[in-house]
């Protein structure tokens, strides 16, 4: 299955990609865990993307479609893909359509007053790569899972996330009628949109998201 989720930062798309890719058996590809690991790594695309990043600001087109078009073209994508935080602009969708267009778009939906709590108190741990939230944890600064160190990323700070939102909002928002052909943006005469309540608790969501794939 060829699967993408679509929502706000903090609408639970990287909490949910984990469960939902091992229960598909297909790959987890998020683009901003791409983006990080290439400035954690500081190679060519690291090094561009970093000053996005940090100001909450969408990376240039261009920049992210060749890095997914050859991560698609990996052989684990075989047997379909999950993708998380891509597409984000009708550029990126009209070229995933042409490179491995999408069955199914899941859109988290979460409104804008529960995400700054969510992002803010966001922990990831640095060793396992496992998300959290200040209010599941005992210690703020270790994993739970494998004691790794917590810590915060840098674009969670308020005002970053504001910039963030109005990024979704102005530009990846346009894609729900992209995807569901009712919009200003129709071009595909098949509905692949799928709508999740994203404001429950983790475990529901999860339900809700398998309950729109069968
Ligand atoms: P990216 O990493 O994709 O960030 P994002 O879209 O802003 O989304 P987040 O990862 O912040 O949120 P999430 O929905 O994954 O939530 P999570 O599950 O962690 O992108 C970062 C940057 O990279 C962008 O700003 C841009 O610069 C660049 N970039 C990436 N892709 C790009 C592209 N295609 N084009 C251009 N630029 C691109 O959950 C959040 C918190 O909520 C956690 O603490 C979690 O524990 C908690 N939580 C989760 N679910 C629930 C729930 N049901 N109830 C209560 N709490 C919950
Ligand atoms: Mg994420």
């Amino acid at each position: 299955m060829k699967l993408l989720f679509l929502g706000p930062p903090g609408a639970g798309k990287g909490t949910q990609a984990a469960g939902v890719s091992a229960h598909l058996k297909v790959p987890h590809i998020s683009t901003g865990d791409m983006f990080r690991s290439a400035i954690k790594n500081a190679t060519p695309v690291g090094l561009e993307a970093k000053k996005y990043l940090d100001a909450g600001e969408l990376v240039p087109d261009s920049v992210v479609i060749d890095m997914v078009r050859e991560r698609l073209s990996m052989p684990d994508c075989a047997n379909g893909y999950l993708l998380d935080g891509f597409p984000r602009t009708v550029e990126q969708a009209i070229a995933l359509d042409e490179i491995d267009a999408p069955d199914i778009v899941v859109d988290i939906e979460v409104p804008d007053e529960r995400l700054l709590s969510r992002l803010t108190g966001r922990r990831v741990c640095g060793k396992c790569q496992g998300t959290f939230h200040i209010s599941q944890l005992k210690d703020e600064h270790a994993c739970p899972l494998c004691g790794g160190a917590l810590s915060q990323r840098n674009d969670d700070k308020p005002e970053t996330i504001s910039t963030r939102l109005r990024a979704y909002h102005e530009q990846t928002e346009p894609l729900i009628g992209y995807y569901s052909g009712l919009g200003k943006l129709r071009r595909v005469e098949v509905n692949r949109l799928r709508t999740v309540d994203g404001d429950s608790r983790p475990e529901e969501v999860f339900k809700g998201i398998l309950a729109t794939l069968e």
